[in-house]
């Protein structure tokens, strides 16, 4: 694993369960510095020895005038570092610090006004006094007296204490948001108080990234230490085997399985990047083109968790197989991103139910006795896209929508077949192109077509057609958790369908789904 920035130039966001925690953290990090998430039920312990040079605390959906409400761990206190309270944040402080909290004393939802009534470290730069700023508030209780020692910075019709100081001690509450993109300037808050309030350079840059996890990741593997990693097509693997490869050269070995069951062409571009006379890079890569046997595995299957196992199974096997042959190693390298290891906390209680599994290389590094290299285990995707150009990698690449490990298969719904790939394919292709030419690419989360198991009857010249449907989907989202359908224009749905109808054989009707994730879910299946 690699050693974080030196404890001077690392703060530490307290998660009391916000929908919008990783915001801050990524507020943080925009502003060059480097921070972790903890859950608020950490250990005193663990405060102490993650050692961090400030504190923030995010928003929750608790009641901290309730009983049980969850607090801040005492060592958060003791440290004698900057605090920076948000929202739910703000009032378990209050309350924890001798202040009090009134229970849905002051419901605001959404856009609020707030009035700056005095100068403030956060502010500086950024809003004056007497102004009023737009932000966004959620709340339903609020403080209704502060602590011994603060002071109100600013005030919103319903929160007498939106913004409170402790200047002496650099603690802070918000009662708004500042993380969020609706409130304006938000972000200029959160850099003045790492860089001001808690006096931190700001050295996390993505070159310094990449030196120090090269340096790591040499220290993992040794002298003599092999790695094998897999290349799925997509920016995460990309991105950990380049740096991986920097840092040990040929004792990496990439294998990049093609399922058949990428887009159009995808396949063949993800082998031509790494390997062969136009190759961008010069990567140990052995491509197997495994398409063919994931079709007989998955032949007649229609039920789609059976199909992301069949999928995922049958990576694995072809996968060990492959490795075999290249001579075994001790280590296997993963794109792993920082959101797939934080650790969440949910104030609901009970399982959470698994909607869908999802197909990652899980199951590997225990099958195989290979000790994990993650590289990218401490950052967000928009720092593995910043990385990525970093390193060279095409812009198509870095900034490709996302695209689920079991591919197709699961935007077929009911049996593959090698012709409904090919259809799938094809119409997936006119629409991604369409939406390149009308703008909208850059913008939309994720779109793509998926190919129904339903016939429908259409007239096409003199004759009549009886073929498959194919529905569109595209949608806005900043993490894939919720999503809400991409509101096109008519006119750019129509000529869409009319491309596909008109190009891809075997398909007459083109529909475009509306549901929003929840209830929905992005992908079909
Ligand atoms: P859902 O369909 O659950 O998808 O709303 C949320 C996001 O996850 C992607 N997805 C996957 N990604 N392996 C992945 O790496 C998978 O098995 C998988 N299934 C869904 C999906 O494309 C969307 O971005």
């Amino acid at each position: 694993m690699t050693p974080p920035p030196s404890p001077a130039e690392r703060v530490l966001v307290l998660d009391f369960g916000s929908q919008v925690t990783q915001l801050i953290a990524r507020r943080v990090r925009e502003a060059g510095v480097y921070c972790e998430i903890l859950p608020c039920t950490a250990s005193d312990a663990r405060i102490r020895a993650f050692a961090p040079a400030a504190i923030v605390l995010s928003g929750g959906p608790a009641s901290a005038a309730a009983g049980q409400a969850p607090a801040a761990p005492a060592a958060v206190f003791a440290a004698g570092v900057p605090i920076l309270a948000i929202c739910y944040g703000q009032q378990t402080l209050c309350a924890q610090l001798g202040g009090s909290v009134e229970a849905a004393a002051g419901r605001e939802f959404g856009r609020a006004f707030l009035d700056i009534a005095d100068d403030c470290l956060l502010f500086e730069g950024v809003w004056a006094v007497g102004e009023r700023h737009q932000v966004w508030m959620s709340h339903g209780d609020r403080v209704t007296a502060m602590p011994p020692g603060f002071r109100v910075v600013a005030t919103s019709p319903g929160s007498p204490f939106a913004a409170i100081a402790d200047d002496r001690r650099r603690i802070y509450g918000l009662q708004f948001h500042p993380e969020v993109a609706h409130t304006p300037g938000g972000e200029r808050l959160i850099a003045n108080f790492v860089h001001k309030a808690a006096g931190l350079a700001g050295g996390w840059t993505m070159a310094a990234f990449r030196e120090r996890q090269v340096a790591a990741i040499r220290r993992q593997v040794g002298e003599e230490g092999r790695v094998l990693m897999g290349l799925s097509g997509g920016i995460d693997s990309a991105v950990a085997a380049l740096l991986i490869h920097e840092a040990i050269g040929r004792r990496l070995a990439c294998v990049f399985v093609d399922n058949g069951l990428m887009r159009l062409g995808e396949g063949r571009e993800v082998a031509s990047l790494f390997q062969g006379a136009n190759a961008v890079f010069d990567l140990p890569l052995a491509a197997v083109d495994a398409g063919a046997l994931f079709l007989e595995k998955l032949a007649g299957v229609t039920d789609p968790e059976a199909k992301r196992k069949i999928v995922g199974a049958t990576f694995i096997d072809v996968f060990e197989a492959k490795a075999e042959k290249l001579g075994g190693a001790g280590f296997l390298g993963q794109g792993t991103l920082y959101p797939d290891v934080i650790e969440s906390v949910s104030f609901h209680g009970g399982p959470t139910a698994t909607i869908k599994s999802h197909h990652n290389v899980g199951g590997l590094p225990e099958r195989m006795k290979m000790t994990l290299v993650e590289p990218l285990r401490e950052l967000f995707k928009d720092e593995v896209r910043a990385l990525g150009r970093a390193l060279g990698l095409p812009e198509a690449m870095v900034g490709r929508h996302p695209f689920p490990g079991p591919g197709l298969a699961v935007r077929i719904p009911g049996a593959v077949t090698a012709a409904k790939v090919a259809m799938l394919q094809k119409a997936d292709a006119i629409y991604i192109k369409e939406l390149r030419a009308a703008g909208l690419y850059d913008a939309i989360w994720q779109a793509f077509a998926v190919l129904l198991p339903v016939l429908s009857v259409g007239v096409m010249g003199d004759g009549r057609s009886y073929e498959h449907v194919c529905a569109l989907r595209a949608v806005a989202s900043s993490d894939g958790m919720t999503a809400a359908a991409w509101p096109f224009e008519h006119a750019f749905l129509e000529r869409v369908a009319g491309r596909i109808v008109g190009e891809v054989a075997g398909i007459n009707r083109v529909v475009y789904d509306v549901t929003s994730k929840p209830p929905g879910t992005i992908e079909w299946e």
